[in-house]
């Protein structure tokens, strides 16, 4: 689903990470007045696949858009397409690549308290 010559902006990641925390409680960014924390704070609505690195099978990517795998940026785009039913993000957009890396970040946090 990502284009094959779309590569995301590129930062330092650190900087990438603090900016895509922001977005992630920012309820601005989708038309449902949703922000990504609303769902996924303490680490709600993640499955078992989320544990494992990028890309990866997740059910809903499979069921609405009939991938076998996903990258981080191709999840934050699911997750903007379907459940907070808004245009997906520009795939050079710097808040894609922020959302991505904290993404990323997340995911390693879920491991590590899930285990
Ligand atoms: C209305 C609820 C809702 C909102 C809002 C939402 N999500 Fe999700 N998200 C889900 C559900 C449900 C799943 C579980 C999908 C699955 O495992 O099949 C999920 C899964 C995920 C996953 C983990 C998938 C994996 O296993 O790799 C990530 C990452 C994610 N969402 C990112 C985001 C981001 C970024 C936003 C904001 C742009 C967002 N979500 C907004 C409901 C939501």
């Amino acid at each position: 689903m990502q284009p094959e010559e779309a590569q995301l902006h590129q930062a330092p990641q650190s900087e990438l990470v603090a900016k895509g925390e922001a977005l992630f409680n920012d309820p601005s960014i989708g038309e449902s007045g949703l922000s990504c924390a609303t769902c996924h704070q303490d680490f709600g609505q993640y499955k078992e696949t989320f544990k494992k690195p990028y890309p990866h099978f997740v059910n809903m990517a499979n069921a609405k858009a009939g991938l076998d795998k996903v990258n981080a940026a191709e999840m934050v785009q699911l997750c903007m397409v379907v459940p907070m039913q808004t245009d997906p993000l520009p795939w050079q957009s710097e808040s894609l690549a922020a959302l991505a890396a904290y993404v990323q970040d997340e995911r390693k946090r879920f491991a590590e308290h899930s285990r």
